[in-house]
């Protein structure tokens, strides 16, 4: 992480210097402006006796030469690097790849790597191939720092390109710098590799390619759940245009894949769409996948069993809070005891006991946090706070209740009052009743 900050600073520092030295915008302009990437080129070499691979790192740049100005006019990238920087020339093709990767230069990581054909000379139809030699294809794979895209675009150093290279040996005694012509002849572009989306909801699968010929593609949607089973989500093949699908809530755009378009949707998904989908695209004998992974996230609901709590001093009360219909399992629960004056810090309660989590149907869990309160008068008016924290959530859901408390001494002296005096009143009562209906009572003589 840190060696890619450093890259990106020197990027900056080196494209800083370029403008400087020749007037040319680059330091923070996009792509398509400076036509011009810092990259590393990374090779693998194995550790003799050992079955190792050792990574080489080097400091490249990706070129991408236009019309409009010449090679030789445009600021050569070995001028501010190091002697060892190799150069990656993209020639101009019909594929275009700045259409896919206009972005802030310095927003946009580069790798190159040799892309390794097993020995085997791969039919590309334009290429003309050398018979006693296989062409070299890399891969140029560049992403966007805030995880908007990845392309990866396959370069192919072609036999015509590298009479261009003999042809100028001067380029090449430049120290150890070196230059590679080579044309892009295929590109794949996904969207984010990281969506996290709440249940129920519609998802796109962003994922587009570019040929520099007109061909059948084939393509395959695939998703690798957490416990490592594979699943094939959507199948299109070109030739025959023939489509699979086992999940109907899968939708690709079929009229769309003739213009690049291979984007899968996924409606109302559910926990166990998640998983790292791939959107694997072939054509010719060219193989590239890319991976998408989707979390599934959703909310809890927090409810406490009252808003106000009207208790007796002494009594015992459970305090309950229900966390619901939440995913992934991770819920952190605390009952806080929130102070009486304000700017004191809430106390942690301490003696809660959680119920076991329960799956409910839809995939999601829900439980309950309670504890057992014994009414004080000390507590009368007292808020009481149940915060939860969950991986859906950017603040803690707090929900609070307040306990009154009422003193039982006071209330059963107020009633053995209440009840003595109505008693009195019912005995005054009767005795008046009684008298007066024995005068009024006719004498029976
Ligand atoms: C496409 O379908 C045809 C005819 O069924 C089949 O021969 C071919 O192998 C399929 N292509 C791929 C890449 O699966
Ligand atoms: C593909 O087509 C769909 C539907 O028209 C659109 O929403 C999506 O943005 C397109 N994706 C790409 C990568 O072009």
């Amino acid at each position: 992480m840190n060696f890619k900050i450093s890259m990106a600073v020197c990027c900056f520092l080196c494209t800083g210097i370029l403008k400087h030295h020749h007037g040319v915008a680059t330091a923070g302009s996009t792509f398509s402006q400076s036509r011009q990437l810092s990259c590393l080129f990374e090779t693998t070499e194995t550790i003799p006796l050992l079955t190792e691979f050792k990574y080489i790192r080097q400091n490249a740049w990706l070129l991408l030469s236009g019309t409009e100005s010449k090679d030789t006019e445009r600021p050569h990238p070995e001028n501010p690097s190091a002697a060892d920087t190799i150069t990656f020339i993209v020639q101009k093709s019909s594929l275009d790849i700045l259409q896919h990767v206009d972005e802030d230069t310095d927003q946009l990581e580069c790798k190159i790597s040799r892309y390794f054909t097993d020995n085997t000379q791969i039919l590309w139809p334009g290429l003309q191939t050398q018979l006693h030699k296989l062409d070299s294809w890399f891969t140029g794979t560049i992403k966007h720092l805030a995880d908007k895209f990845t392309v990866t675009v396959f370069l192919v150093q072609s036999s015509a390109s590298k009479e261009a290279e003999i042809r100028s040996p001067e380029d090449v005694s430049e120290g150890n710098a070196e230059r590679f012509y080579l044309s892009g002849v295929f590109l794949v572009r996904t969207g984010p590799s990281l969506i996290q989306s709440g249940l129920n909801k519609d998802v796109l699968l962003s994922c587009a390619f570019s040929v520099d010929h007109h061909t059948d593609v084939t393509i395959k949607w695939l998703l690798q759940q957490k416990g490592g089973h594979k699943s094939l989500i959507f199948t299109y093949n070109g030739s025959t245009g023939q489509v699979e699908h086992k999940d109907k809530r899968a939708e690709m755009f079929l009229a769309e894949i003739p213009k690049g378009n291979a984007s899968l949707l996924l409606r109302t998904v559910g926990v166990k769409d998640a998983g790292t989908y791939s959107c694997s695209i072939l054509v010719s004998s060219v193989l590239w996948a890319q991976n998408i992974q989707l979390e599934i996230v959703e909310k809890p609901t927090v409810t406490l069993n009252a808003d106000v709590l009207s208790l007796v001093e002494g009594d015992e009360h459970k305090l309950v809070c229900d966390i619901s219909h939440f995913y992934p399992h991770d819920a952190e629960t605390q009952w806080l005891r929130e102070p009486m004056e304000q700017g004191m810090l809430p106390h942690v309660v301490t003696h809660v006991v959680s119920s076991s989590h329960r799956q409910n149907s839809d995939g999601t869990y829900s439980y309950s946090s309670y504890f057992l309160l014994t009414a004080s008068l000390r507590d009368d008016g007292r808020r009481y706070t149940c915060r939860v924290e969950h991986q859906s959530l950017k603040h803690p859901i707090k929900k609070s209740l307040t306990v009154k408390v009422t003193e039982s001494t006071s209330a059963t002296w107020f009633l053995v009052i209440l009840f003595v005096l109505l008693a009195g009143c019912l005995v005054v009562m009767l005795c008046y009743l009684y008298q007066g209906m024995s005068t009024n009572k006719p004498k029976p003589y």
